[in-house]
């Protein structure tokens, strides 16, 4: 990008309009190539024009967290939606029906056989009948059956319901992003997806759903759909961690301001944890300078970003710089807006449109 559009306010965040629409791009031709659906998840953009686009592309339909999130997101005109949560709270069924209504094709995960008795009584009180995947853990640890025998309990107890309808495996092998080697742990979380699918019985399609192994999950055999979330942008966990992607690519920037420079060795910039969240890198990074990769954030108070490296007492206060965050999907969720630019010229300013849509 050459030059910061000079009207942002700071901090803002950037969305380099070419680098966005490259990663978009790039996903859906992996997935075409492959055969394999895209069902990209919106928790990373929750923007309503990053969705339409996304669709325009080709993904067939969209992964939400939350039923917040995917009523935000309707606009966009989505008509298949995975919401991917134990939905567990009988007071939203109403809303559940609602959502059903608008859309073509909603389809829930039933997470353990204690979360799809919950969620039996919640789609009672809907009056809904709907496509579910039952979860699997291939090794992060959070929901879904632990190993093949557990899946063949969740599979039969969901093929006893009259209110759900079986229709696949499907797992967040979120723990990629700490693994040396993503094409090893594509297979080994692929192969444990197998045997749990395998003992379930029923030839059921597979539905893994990470950034960083979308690419190899989609060549490998029973692999229906993938649901790749922070692929649109990118952070410090996709360029630096996995490397799955050039930083060149990473399309997501925090404009910030350098304030103070206090002593030396350290300025203060204007965006502390209300604007990178406490996410870090295991190396313990917020954030990396865009202008000087040698610059970063390792501590953060609510209003503040601590900056340190080489240079750092070259810089003029008042200076603007960027910033790519160790983790985007939260820094986004804070913003309520984005400036979509190209070559140093303002095209767009985006709302946030499920900001804060946890509900
Ligand atoms: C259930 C589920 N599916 C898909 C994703 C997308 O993962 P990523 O952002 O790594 O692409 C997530 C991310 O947290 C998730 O929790």
């Amino acid at each position: 990008m050459s030059g910061l559009p000079s009207e942002l306010p700071s901090p803002s965040l950037l969305i380099e309009a070419d680098a966005l629409d490259r990663n978009l791009r790039a996903m859906q031709e992996t997935c075409d190539a492959a055969g394999v659906e895209l069902w990209p998840h919106a928790k990373t953009h929750k923007m309503v024009p990053v969705l339409r686009r996304q669709l325009e592309l080709g993904a067939k339909g969209a992964t939400c967290a939350k039923l917040g999130e995917a009523e935000a997101l309707l606009e966009s005109g989505v008509r298949r939606i995975f919401l991917a949560h134990s939905l567990a709270d009988v007071r939203v069924a109403p809303r559940l029906r609602a959502l059903a209504g608008k859309l073509d094709e909603l389809i829930l995960a039933v997470t353990s056989e204690r979360h799809g008795a919950v969620l039996e009584d919640v789609l009672s009180a809907a009056d809904l009948r709907v496509s579910v995947l039952m979860a699997v853990d291939t090794g992060l640890g959070r929901e879904g059956a632990r190993g093949p025998e557990a899946a063949a309990r969740l599979a039969a107890s969901i093929r006893r319901s009259s209110r759900m309808d079986l229709m696949g495996l499907y797992t967040h092998e979120g723990h990629a992003y700490t693994a040396g080697d993503s094409r090893q742990l594509a297979e080994q979380a692929h192969a444990t997806l197998a045997a749990c699918a395998a003992e379930a019985g029923g030839d059921l399609p597979l539905w893994p759903g990470c950034s960083v192994t979308a690419a190899w999950m989609a060549g490998l055999s029973g692999v229906k759909a993938v649901r790749p979330g922070s692929y649109v942008f990118g952070d410090l966990f996709l360029a630096e961690m996995t490397r799955v992607m050039p930083a060149e690519a990473v399309a997501l920037s925090v404009l910030a301001t350098v304030v103070d420079r206090p002593e030396p060795g350290l300025a203060l910039i204007d965006a502390g944890s209300k604007v990178f969240s406490s996410d870090k890198t295991p190396d313990g990074l917020s954030a990396r300078c865009v202008e000087h990769p040698g610059l970063v954030v390792k501590r953060l108070s609510e209003e503040h970003g601590f900056l340190t490296g080489p240079g750092v007492d070259d810089l003029p206060v008042g200076a603007r710089l960027r910033f790519t965050p160790a983790h985007v999907c939260p820094v986004v969720n804070l913003a309520s807006r984005t400036h979509v630019v190209r070559n140093g010229e303002l095209l767009a300013t985006w709302p946030v449109d499920a900001r804060g849509r946890s509900d």
